[in-house]
């Protein structure tokens, strides 16, 4: 289903808290489809801490970076700019190889390959180098990222893993990532406008079914 029948067309600021509301509502339900952890078998707490590994540690940068490569907006530049910033220096990638390594749960072939084509198709996305689309998708990325970090914490907690510097630090930075996201993509809107026949949610719903591959695994896969 597509979210752009959610909403009849409206503008300016009204439209941005428009958007905002259906990737809230988009998120929540997300987060309340999530597994009870102590449901769930040990093998498949650890398959889907590695999906996730398999996703976030080598594509959120790029993802972010190729965001900044299409806005034309500085402004907004700056905005990603200052995102990137944190990820590199603060070494993001290594907190997450060490939450996923210390839960027993590093990726395998497997996890990576069984969620291989709903992460090419937000690459190719991405490759499209839409900005206010890759933007939108992004700020709803940060957002999901917040909201799921409690459970993956809880998973990680079911594995005897006591490692939390990833989940902790997404927990909390994020929700600052996100305002500043849905204030970039305000100024990018209003910058670069999209055609009306553009999907603006392409890469949310991409994205979206992607997150749903990483939390249900092979078995999402074979029932698409
Ligand atoms: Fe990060």
């Amino acid at each position: 289903m597509s979210t752009t029948t959610l909403a009849p067309p409206i503008q300016g600021e009204s439209l941005g808290s428009s958007i905002q509301q259906q990737i809230a509502s988009i998120t929540n339900d997300l987060i309340a489809q999530l597994p009870n952890p102590a449901h769930l078998t040990s093998e498949q707490r650890c398959g889907i801490i590695a999906r996730y590994t398999a996703v976030l540690e080598g594509n959120f940068i790029y993802w972010m970076t190729a965001t900044y490569i299409a806005v034309k907006s500085e402004e907004v530049r700056s905005i990603l700019a200052e995102n990137l910033f944190e990820e590199v220096r603060d070494a993001h990638p290594i907190m997450m190889r060490k939450f996923a390594v210390a839960a027993h749960a590093f990726p395998t072939a497997n996890d990576a390959l069984s969620i291989d084509r709903e992460l090419t198709s937000v690459r190719l996305f991405l490759g499209k180098l839409q900005s206010v689309q890759s933007v939108l998708t992004m700020a709803f990325f940060e957002g999901w990222i917040q909201r799921f970090m409690t459970f993956l914490a809880d998973l990680a907690g079911a594995q005897g893993s006591p490692e939390r510097e990833y989940t902790d630090v997404h927990g909390v930075c994020d929700i600052t990532h996100t305002a500043e996201l849905f204030r970039a993509l305000s100024i990018e809107m209003a910058a670069n406008p999209i055609g009306p026949d553009a999907d603006l949610f392409e890469g949310v719903d991409l994205l979206r079914t992607l997150i749903v591959s990483i939390v249900q695994g092979p078995a999402a896969n074979a029932a698409a």
